[in-house]
């Protein structure tokens, strides 16, 4: 197996032209984004046979949406360990406007501001903004345990009175709500079901991420109608504009200390709550809709002796470190737990998708041969490639869950998830997700109450849809 940790600033391959064609405009990316979009495999399909084409893990393409919705959807695509972390030199790539890739969604669907997410290192508000979230999550840090506990415990009680009556119970919806009233209670010391928002955010959400992501979204509608409504066309945002004001309504009653730190950073209060609205319901509710359903998904397919052990594991440490009560130092005392979330991670990141356009001239790196690109041209990297990247992972389409315990901590650089290495650090000056931390924490409460509850359980997985059919109460 290739080492890549000291990557070397030699150039150690062979220079080659970047292969691949950007075709006829406008007829050319619409048919890229049909297969992308509807042909055999899907979005996998669609780069492999392209790696296996110009045999080559470095190529150009379009990406969706195209038109009319993006004006250039020109890309160089990376797809393995080596070349992909160049989308994270924010010294080489400008990370300006392409959150959600080769078009941005209009800044009425977030009160008129360019967010936080959107906006490159080098502009002033993106440190105030982050410095922002930080504050945030680190006043939120000591309710983090206690308020999950809560949470999820109701989570797994309704699970199980509906699996007792109906013999299976759907996780995702249910789940999301937990997943807010979670954020709400974690974030604010509010349960947002206790005000006027009721059990209505996760609706509400979905259909404003919908209006911002649908371009790119897959969601499941017959082609035809999906390309007219979502692929071809913005929707306009003043329908969702009531549904955003409801969210909005909701941050503003609750989020005063974080708005008042934002004007001791020297940012106004709508601009504040805009962002704060934006980081809770897109980057934390969004990211926990994807990632909790898929961790438990992975869990389940691993299989009842992986679950004894885990449940060994979880609850021998609470018990020999926390003196029974869960703590942050019992959770580090949990190899297996946390080598679980980590591949959980790897093998499926919640967001698939990361852009970057090169700020000069340079040359990037696959493992094969080096390209060179120039200052302007998009950098598109498709994360599930280069974290199942054959020459640095062994059984890299296996969810393996011991795979970083030990040793295998070393491969944690691999992981990428947040936007950077699983090493390194979320910071000001870099483009690494805020929540980081956060998530990780977030993700083994997830696994850690799941086991503290069941010594197994087995789920029924359809997509992205799970759905339990057992839950055995732990017996030890
Ligand atoms: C950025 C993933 C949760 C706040 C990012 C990026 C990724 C990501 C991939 C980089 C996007 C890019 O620029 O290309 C996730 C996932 C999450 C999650 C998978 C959950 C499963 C959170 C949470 C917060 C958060 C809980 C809470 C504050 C942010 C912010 C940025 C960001 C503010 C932009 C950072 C910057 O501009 O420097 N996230 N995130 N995320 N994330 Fe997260």
């Amino acid at each position: 197996m290739e080492s890549l940790s000291e990557t070397s600033p030699m150039i150690t391959t062979p220079l080659r032209d970047i292969p691949g064609s950007y075709g006829i405009p406008f007829f050319q990316p619409i048919k890229d984004r049909l297969e992308y979009f509807y042909g055999t495999g899907g979005p996998d399909g669609f780069f492999q046979s392209r790696v296996q084409k110009y045999n080559s893990t470095v190529f150009r393409t379009n990406m969706p949406p195209g038109p009319f919705i993006s004006t250039d959807p020109k890309v160089i695509v990376l797809l393995d360990a080596k070349s992909f972390p160049i989308l994270f030199d924010v010294s080489k790539v400008e990370k300006k406007d392409l959150f959600t890739g080769t078009y941005m969604p209009s800044t009425n669907l977030t009160g008129g501001y360019r967010i936080l997410s959107y906006l490159d290192p080098s502009e002033p508000r993106h440190a105030q903004l982050k410095n922002l979230l930080f504050f945030m999550l680190k006043s939120s840090s000591n309710r983090i345990i206690p308020r999950f506990e809560t949470t999820y415990t109701e989570l797994f009680q309704g699970l199980e009175t509906e699996l007792a009556e109906n013999g299976k119970v759907a996780f995702n919806d249910v789940g999301e709500q937990a997943a807010f009233r979670f954020l709400g209670r974690a974030y604010f010391d509010s349960n947002p079901e206790e005000t006027k928002l009721e059990k209505n955010a996760p609706t509400l959400i979905g259909t404003w991420l919908l209006f911002n992501l649908g371009p790119i979204l897959d969601a499941g509608l017959p082609s035809f109608l999906q390309e007219l409504v979502f692929h071809t066309f913005r929707l306009p945002a003043f329908l969702i504009k009531s549904s955003y004001q409801k969210l909005y309504d909701y941050i503003e009653s609750v989020a005063s200390p974080v708005v008042k730190q934002a004007e001791a950073l020297g940012i106004p209060k709508e601009e504040a709550l805009h962002n704060i609205l934006f980081a809770v319901c897109f980057n934390s509710f969004g990211g926990m809709k994807v990632l909790f359903p898929n961790t438990l998904k992975w869990i389940a397919l691993a299989g009842e002796n992986v679950h004894t052990q885990l449940a060994q594991e979880i609850r021998g440490a609470i018990t020999s470190y926390g003196d029974g009560k869960l703590t942050m130092a019992a959770m580090e005392q949990m190899p297996l737990m946390k080598s679980v979330v980590y591949e959980s991670l790897r093998i499926e990141p919640p967001v698939q998708f990361q852009y970057g356009k090169a700020k000069s001239d340079f040359t990037i790196e696959s493992h094969e041969a080096t390209f060179e690109v120039k200052e302007g041209e998009m950098l598109f990297g498709y994360q599930p490639f280069a974290t199942k990247d054959p020459k640095v992972f062994d059984r890299p389409e296996e969810f393996v869950p011991d795979r970083f315990v030990g040793e295998g901590e070393g491969l944690l650089k691999y992981v990428l998830w947040s936007n950077g290495p699983e090493t390194e650090s979320t910071t000001v000056g870099n483009k690494q997700c805020a929540g980081k931390d956060f998530v990780v924490m977030i993700t083994r409460l997830f696994v850690v109450e799941l086991f503290r509850r069941y010594d197994t359980f087995d789920a029924e997985v359809d997509g992205a849809a799970v759905t339990l059919t057992s839950l055995k109460r732990a017996s030890f």
